[in-house]
C-alpha cells in the first residue's frame, strides 16, 4: 500500500514538473477523438483512430438492445440515469470489456452504482442499499447493461459484490452524514476539479478522505479501541466510508456532472505516465542521426527499437501519447531531428495496446 503510494506520488511528481499537461488537461475531460491531441513532437502523417480515455466510444450504439429481464424489486430509478447508463454500455461493451475492463468499464461502471444510490438518496435519505435490495438491484443492473450490448458477467470481469451498493462497513449511510462531515467543504472542493491538477494537489480526494475517515471513527466502539494505530477493520471502514461519500455528492452533483468528477479522480489512479523502460537509443542513433542517409537502415532500427518498447505493457492511451512524446524528446537529444515516426509510419498504436486499434479501424 505504502509503495503504490509512493509509486503514484512519483508519477505525480513526474507529471506535476514536466509540463506537456495540456494536452492531458484537454484530453481527459473531454469527449473529442483523441487524435487531436496527438503530441507536437509526433506529428503523424496520418492520424489514426485512438479510443478516447473518457469518451464514450467511437462506435455506434448498438443495432440491437434487448428487453432486460428486471427483478421489479430493485427501487433505483434507472431513468433518471438513463445516459450514463447507455454510455457505461459503451464502455463496457462486450467486444471490449475484458481488454480495457480496468481502464474504461469498471471505474464507469462503479461511478454509474454510486451515483444511482446518490440520486436515490435524494428521496429516502439513506446513502446505501440494504442487503435485501443489493442482490436484485446489481443484478438489474447487469441486465439493463447486457442488454444494451455491454459484455457478460461484470460482476466478475469488475469484481463488483452486492455487499459494494450497502453500506459495507461504514457506520453512517443517513441524515448523520451531514452533521459528521463538513459538507460545504467536501461539496467546494469537489464540484469543480480540474483533472490533471487534481491527481498532484489531491484537494478533492484528501476533503473525501476526511470525511471518510470521520464517519469510519463517528461510531467506532470506544472500548474496542486500545491504542491510537489504525486497525486493518477501520482502514477497511474508511475505505466503505468513501464510497458513502462519493454517493453523498453524488446526490448533490446530479447524475452528469457526478460522472465527470467520478472519472476525473479515478483517472488520478489510472493515467501514471509513461511506464516504459527506453533501453539505450545509441542504435538508432547511429542509424538515424546525420540527417538520416539511409532511410531503410534508419527505420529498421526504429521498428526494432519500438518493437521492444512493444513487449513492455502499455494500460491507457494516455500512456501510450505520454510514452511516443518521451520517445520522441529522446530522439531530439540524440539529434534525430528529422520526423522519424512519419518517415518510419510509426503512430500512437505502435505504442499502445496492440490488436485491438485495428478492430477499432474496421468497426468504423
Ligand atoms: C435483433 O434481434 C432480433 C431478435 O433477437 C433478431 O431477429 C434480429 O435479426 C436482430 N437484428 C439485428 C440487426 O441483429
Ligand atoms: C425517476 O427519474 C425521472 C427523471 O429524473 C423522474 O421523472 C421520475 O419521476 C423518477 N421516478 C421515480 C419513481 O422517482
Ligand atoms: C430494505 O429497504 C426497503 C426500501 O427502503 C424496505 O422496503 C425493506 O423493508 C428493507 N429491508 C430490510 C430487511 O430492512
Ligand atoms: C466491493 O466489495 C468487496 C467485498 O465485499 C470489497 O473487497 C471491494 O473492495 C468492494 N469494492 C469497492 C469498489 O468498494
Ligand atoms: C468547514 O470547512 C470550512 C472550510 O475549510 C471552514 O471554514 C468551516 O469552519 C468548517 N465548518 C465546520 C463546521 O467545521
Ligand atoms: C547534438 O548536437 C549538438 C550540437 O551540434 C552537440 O553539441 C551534441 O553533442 C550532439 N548530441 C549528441 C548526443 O550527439
Amino acid at each position: 500500500m505504502l509503495l503504490i503510494e509512493l509509486l503514484m506520488f512519483l508519477a505525480c511528481f513526474h507529471e506535476c514538473l514536466s509540463s506537456p499537461t495540456d494536452h492531458l488537461k484537454s484530453y481527459m475531460l473531454t469527449e473529442r477523438r483523441a487524435d487531436a491531441f496527438l503530441p507536437a513532437i509526433t506529428p503523424s502523417a496520418s492520424p489514426q483512430p485512438f479510443l478516447p480515455l473518457l469518451a464514450p466510444s467511437p462506435l455506434t450504439p448498438f443495432t440491437n438492445s434487448t428487453i432486460p429481464k428486471l427483478s421489479g424489486l430493485c427501487i433505483l430509478n434507472f431513468t433518471a440515469a438513463q445516459d450514463l447508463m447507455i454510455m457505461t454500455s459503451i464502455d463496457c461493451w462486450a467486444a471490449f470489456a475484458p481488454l480495457l475492463a480496468n481502464v474504461i468499464c469498471c471505474p464507469q461502471l462503479l461511478a454509474t452504482l454510486v451515483i444511482l444510490i446518490g440520486q436515490l438518496s435524494k428521496e429516502t435519505g439513506v446513502l446505501a442499499l440494504n442487503r435485501t435490495l443489493a442482490k436484485p438491484c446489481l443484478s438489474d443492473i447487469e441486465q439493463i447493461l447486457e442488454g444494451q450490448g455491454a459484455g457478460e458477467n461484470l460482476k466478475q470481469v469488475c469484481s463488483i459484490h452486492p455487499s459494494n451498493l450497502t453500506e459495507a462497513s461504514c457506520p453512517v449511510k443517513d441524515d448523520e452524514f451531514e452533521n459528521t462531515v463538513n459538507s460545504s467543504e467536501l461539496l467546494a472542493s469537489c464540484e469543480k476539479i480540474d483533472p490533471v491538477k487534481e491527481c498532484c494537489d489531491q484537494v478533492c480526494q484528501g476533503t473525501i478522505s476526511d470525511a471518510a475517515t470521520r464517519l469510519a471513527l463517528k461510531a467506532s466502539d470506544p472500548l474496542s479501541m486500545d491504542g491510537p494505530q489504525v486497525l486493518p477493520e477501520q482502514s477497511t471502514r474508511v475505505n466503505d466510508c468513501k464510497t458513502i461519500v462519493l454517493r453523498w455528492l453524488a446526490s448533490k452533483l446530479g447524475p452528469y456532472h457526478a460522472k465527470e468528477i467520478l472519472r476525473g479522480l479515478t483517472n488520478c489512479n489510472v493515467n501514471k505516465v509513461c511506464p516504459l523502460v527506453f533501453p539505450n537509443m545509441k542504435h538508432v542513433a547511429n542509424s538515424c542521426g546525420n540527417g538520416i542517409s539511409n532511410p531503410t537502415t534508419c527505420c529498421d532500427a526504429m521498428d526494432s527499437y519500438v518493437s521492444h518498447l512493444q513487449k513492455q505493457t502499455l494500460v491507457t492511451n494516455l500512456q501510450a501519447l505520454d510514452c511516443a512524446t518521451s520517445l520522441g524528446l529522446k530522439l531530439q537529444k540524440y539529434n534525430i531531428t528529422k520526423n522519424v515516426y512519419s518517415l518510419c509510419h510509426l503512430s500512437l498504436k505502435d505504442f499502445s495496446l496492440q490488436g485491438w486499434f485495428c478492430i477499432l479501424m474496421y468497426l468504423e
